[in-house]
């Protein structure tokens, strides 16, 4: 897995159902690379496989409670659970498959956790069945493989070899890694069928402020809250796009489907966006900071003592190196802040650093800027269109925005 791009996986929900079979012990090894390629996992299990796996050992590395019961004795309330995971997960992954569940699931039976799960899920299904070679061959479980192909479930057949009997055949659960393969392939294949004009297109957008240490504990800043950005990569991501966030500070919850990567520093952004510029739209909402102090103290600077200098440097340009390096096709937004003369600077940034689109706002408009549920823009674009946008929420702001640098109504 490469540093710079985010597993196919990352920020995906994969539902683990765990079935009474031998081979539950491998499920931890399953986990652990669900977690390490950034997936949140979910394991559900049936009441045999606790007798194989405990729940543990499923609930700390998965980070998560393990569910097995439909109706949890001291849980009050958590009924429905099965209809949550149901529409939580994107993905449902059966691994091992015991014969015996797997003509519950065949006959639509839903008297555990795991079974209900599978007739709630709305995402795909990917059933991994492992047992003894005999109970592979037997017509009743080939009967049920048929049918669970039948509703649309992708089946990974077992492997050859050992088996736990002792006996050798067809029935070995393949490797963990193996179905981690598989449960990413068919992820992106749900993916590449999201539906949406951004639909396998990939999408960088920085957001918040950024802090620059003083000393260890004071920094310079701004007052961004990172909103305006954090709602233009939810709005991609709705579109179907592969969102990449890079984001200052915030106290902002991570949109839904959405990568994000965590900065600090302008410095840190600078290095952070640098390693995701194949994006083929990039829009830089974050507000970052354009001087740093040159040598940070190293320890508390104290009262009383000789009056600080703080020597300002100023940072890499992140907008400008882009625009600098702009690849064909791709798409470079950027936002102007601007209290004075806003059209005329936002015009000359445009041209500076060759951008296509620059949405100009202002902090001192009531209603716009930061720490505003609202903003007010104005949308310039390279071929000298300019278009005021009326006031409204930033969410709302950021489907427009979209709109016109994709070349859309709205
Ligand atoms: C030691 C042991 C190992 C087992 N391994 C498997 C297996 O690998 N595959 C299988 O289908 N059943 C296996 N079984 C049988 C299942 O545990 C049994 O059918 C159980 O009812 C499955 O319940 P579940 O599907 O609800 O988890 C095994 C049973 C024992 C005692």
């Amino acid at each position: 897995m490469s540093e710079t791009t985010p597993h196919r996986l990352s920020g995906k929900r994969v539902i683990l159902g765990i079935t009474g079979g031998i081979a539950a012990y491998k499920t931890a090894e399953l986990i652990r690379l669900y977690k390490k390629a950034g997936a949140d996992v979910q394991v559900v299990m049936t009441p045999t496989a606790e007798k194989f796996v405990t729940r543990l050992t499923l609930g700390t590395l998965s980070e998560r409670p393990v569910h097995a019961e439909i109706f949890p004795e001291n849980e009050l309330g958590s009924w429905t659970k099965h209809i949550e995971f149901g529409l939580w997960g994107d993905i449902y992954v059966i691994a091992p498959a015991t014969a015996q569940s797997m003509a519950k699931l065949a006959s639509g039976m839903c008297d555990s956790m795991l079974t209900a799960v599978a007739l709630a899920a709305r995402c795909p299904i990917l059933v991994c069945p492992a047992m003894d070679h005999d109970m592979w061959e037997h017509p009743a479980t080939r009967e049920s493989v048929q049918t669970l192909e039948g509703f649309g479930y992708h089946m990974m057949e077992p492997e050859e070899g050992e088996l736990a009997s002792g006996l050798i055949g067809k029935g070995r659960l393949p490797e963990p890694e193996n179905i981690f393969k598989r449960t990413a392939e068919i992820i992106a294949k749900s993916a590449s069928k999201k539906k949406g004009r951004l639909a396998g297109t990939k999408v960088l957008v920085t957001a918040g402020p950024t802090r620059e240490a003083i000393d260890p504990v004071r920094f310079i800043s701004n007052r961004s809250t990172g909103t305006m950005g954090y709602e233009i990569a939810a709005a991609a991501e709705r579109r179907g796009a592969d969102v990449i966030l890079v984001s200052g500070p915030t106290s902002l919850e991570k949109p839904e489907g959405v990568h994000r990567i965590n900065v600090t520093t302008a410095a840190e952004m600078y290095d952070a966006v640098h390693k995701e510029t194949d994006a083929e739209l990039i829009v830089m909402v974050a507000a970052v900071a354009d001087y740093a102090p040159a040598n940070p103290a190293q320890s508390k600077i104290k009262k009383g003592g000789e009056e600080p200098d703080l020597d300002l440097q100023p940072t890499r340009d992140i907008l400008a190196s882009l625009g600098a390096g702009k690849k064909k096709g791709q798409t470079l937004v950027g936002f102007a802040l601007e209290t004075d003369n806003g059209e005329e600077n936002a015009r000359i940034k445009l041209e500076k650093k060759n951008l296509d689109w620059i949405i100009l706002n202002n902090p001192n408009e009531e209603g716009a800027g930061f720490g505003t549920g609202t903003n007010r823009v104005t949308m310039m674009g390279r071929d000298g269109t300019e278009e005021p946008l009326p006031m409204m929420e930033k969410r709302e702001v950021a489907e427009f925005i979209l709109d016109r640098v994709l070349g859309e109504d709205s």
